[in-house]
């Protein structure tokens, strides 16, 4: 059996822009589709920890402050060869002392969810990621009154008001960098805006979320309005676990690829509606 190096022979230091291109080669390796420009999306907004051992990159883990009170975790990876030594532990304690006083939120792969639980992070529910080639699927039918137009910078008070109605977080910056490198869509009834969705070149093709809106019925819009003209396309949708639309998607071509569990560590964000969160960012940012 290969020896593990001890943790002790592991060196921690700031993640930073430069790391991304290692990133994304240490998440080939455990099967996550992260690009170079996923990590350097992520890395950009928000801190985290590498783990570096003869030299070499071995390790992440990275978080994201939402507010002054909370914060998403994830990208937490130890390489193959040198996982269950206790590396995974150290990252994790060296983001527990960097986000004190924070709640912490993320979504736990079966591998990482051991090590969660004795951190203190208790399950809440559950993410199921959709993905495939999409079909051929009709542009979405729109009721007298309603509009759906692309939404920009400006829009970028209301995008705040309608995902925090959603979350109870406090996710402008992060809004503000999708609007950056996707394209958003808002929908409108009456001139009043009730819902949006961003979509973006994401890992192995382009990923649709965060899709907000007060149902189900309009969160489709969102997502159909994507999905129109992009048949044999590559698209991956992160619904939460329970949502209506898993079928839906099911039948245009993106099946479940799979659950990861929602993790939190101290107070659940207190959404106060009547907008939902019906798709994530993706899985690391929530
Ligand atoms: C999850 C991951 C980061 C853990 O890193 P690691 O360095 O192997 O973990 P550690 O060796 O520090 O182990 C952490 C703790 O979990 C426990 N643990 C690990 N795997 C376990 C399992 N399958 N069942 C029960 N406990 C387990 C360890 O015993 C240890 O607990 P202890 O410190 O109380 O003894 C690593 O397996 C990994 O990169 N997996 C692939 C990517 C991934 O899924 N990341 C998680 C994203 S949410």
């Amino acid at each position: 059996m290969a020896e593990v190096a001890a943790p002790e022979a592991l060196t921690l230091r700031a993640i930073g822009i430069g790391d991304a291109a290692l990133g994304a080669e240490l998440s080939r390796r455990v099967g996550w589709p992260y690009r170079r420009e996923d990590w350097e999306f992520a890395i950009g907004l928000g801190h985290g920890v590498v783990g570096v051992r003869d030299g070499k990159l071995v390790a992440t883990a990275l978080w994201w402050p939402y507010g002054d009170s909370h914060a998403t975790l994830g990208m937490v990876i130890v390489a193959p060869e040198a996982q269950g030594g206790g590396i995974g532990r150290r990252l994790m304690q060296a983001l527990l002392v960097q986000t004190e006083g924070r709640s912490l939120m993320l979504n736990a792969t079966a591998a990482g969810e051991p090590l969660y639980t004795r951190l203190g992070f208790r399950p809440h529910g559950g993410v199921r990621q959709h993905h495939g080639n999409v079909y051929s699927v009709a542009a979405p039918d729109l009721a007298a009154g309603e509009q759906l137009r692309p939404g920009n910078t400006a829009d970028l008070p209301i995008l705040e008001h309608l995902d925090r109605a959603a979350t109870g977080l406090e996710r402008g910056p992060t809004l503000a960098a999708l609007l950056g490198c996707g394209e958003c869509l808002v929908l409108e009834r009456a001139g009043q805006p009730i819902g949006f969705s961003i979509l973006r070149a994401f890992g192995r093709g382009h990923v649709i979320g965060p899709v907000v809106a007060t149902d189900e019925a309009d969160a489709r819009t969102l997502i159909a309005c994507w999905l129109h003209g992009r048949a044999g396309q590559f698209i991956r949708v992160d619904l939460p676990l329970g949502s209506g639309l898993g079928d839906w998607l099911a039948q245009h071509g993106l099946a479940p690829a799979g659950d990861v569990v929602a993790m939190v560590r101290g107070d659940l964000p207190a959404a106060p509606g009547p907008a939902r969160l019906h798709a994530l960012i993706n899985q690391a940012l929530g």
